[in-house]
């Protein structure tokens, strides 16, 4: 959760009635420090399941943040690992994390690279044979996915992978299912109050939707269980792996 070395209320309220984009070069320096940043146990959960559909080579990972996802590209590919964002405050973040160029980082590896750059419309053709996106999707109208989807399928070389970790829902009535409820209310309200909107819903990335506009971006998509990541009352886990496959 928060801590007190991280963001104040009243930082995150300025960067919430900023736009998506100013409002994450704000957040950037103390990004790491909150809980919006994909924790490490999902990161390695992903990064299981992910390695045995490869070998790849070059990955991309698609609204980067602060390089969350490249931390996982840097275990998986072996020649190219990118990070994509539009903000150059969280670039400037993620490259003082990891560095750029050759064997960038503490340890060897692929050569990584951040490009900034809008998902909607990416500056890549046929380029990864892997995808990652962490923590982003919500950010994406659901008007908007069909289009991003296609914008990754372009990325991505024949038979490519698009992978991310998608949350089992929460049960109606719980007190996650409330705060979701809750958060996006208030953002729905800012929405309406005030421009340029910061577009960030829990409740509109619905599974069933997402697999039908995946397939109607020409990938075709399995579920892959992460059970390190722990399992519901009925047994079922709390997260799973989508696996999208370039047609
Ligand atoms: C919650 S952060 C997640 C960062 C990182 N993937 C992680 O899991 O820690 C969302 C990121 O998406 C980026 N983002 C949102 N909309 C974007 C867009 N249209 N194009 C590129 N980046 C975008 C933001 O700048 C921000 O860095």
């Amino acid at each position: 959760m928060f801590t007190p070395e991280g963001p104040t209320v009243r930082e995150l309220a300025v960067q919430a009635l900023s736009s998506v984009e100013r409002g994450y070069d704000l957040l950037a320096p103390k990004f790491d420090l909150t809980p919006f940043r994909t924790p490490d146990s999902v990161l390695d959960a992903v990064a299981g399941a992910a390695a045995p559909l490869g070998p790849f080579r070059a990955g991309l990972d698609v609204c980067c943040g602060t390089g969350a996802g490249v931390a996982v590209l840097r275990r998986l590919c072996t020649e190219r690992a990118t990070g994509v964002d539009f903000s150059a405050g969280m670039l400037a973040a993620a490259r003082a994390n990891f560095g750029s160029g050759p064997g960038a980082g503490s340890a060897p590896g692929p050569a990584v690279e951040w490009v900034r750059a809008d998902a909607h419309a990416l500056p890549f053709r046929g380029a990864f044979d892997l995808a990652v996106s962490f923590g982003a999707f919500g950010h994406f109208l659901p008007a908007e996915r069909p289009a991003l989807f296609a914008q990754v399928r372009a990325a991505l070389r024949p038979g490519g992978r698009f992978v991310f970790p998608v949350p089992a829902p929460p049960r109606v009535g719980s007190g996650p299912y409330w705060a979701m409820w809750g958060f996006d209310g208030v953002m729905r309200l800012r929405n309406l109050l005030r421009r340029p909107p910061f577009v960030m819903y829990y409740r509109t990335f619905r599974l069933p939707d997402v697999r039908a506009e995946l397939a109607g971006a020409g990938f075709s998509t399995e579920l892959l269980p992460l059970p390190g990541l722990g399992v519901r009352g009925d047994g079922a886990p709390r997260c799973a792996l989508l696996v999208a496959t370039r047609g």
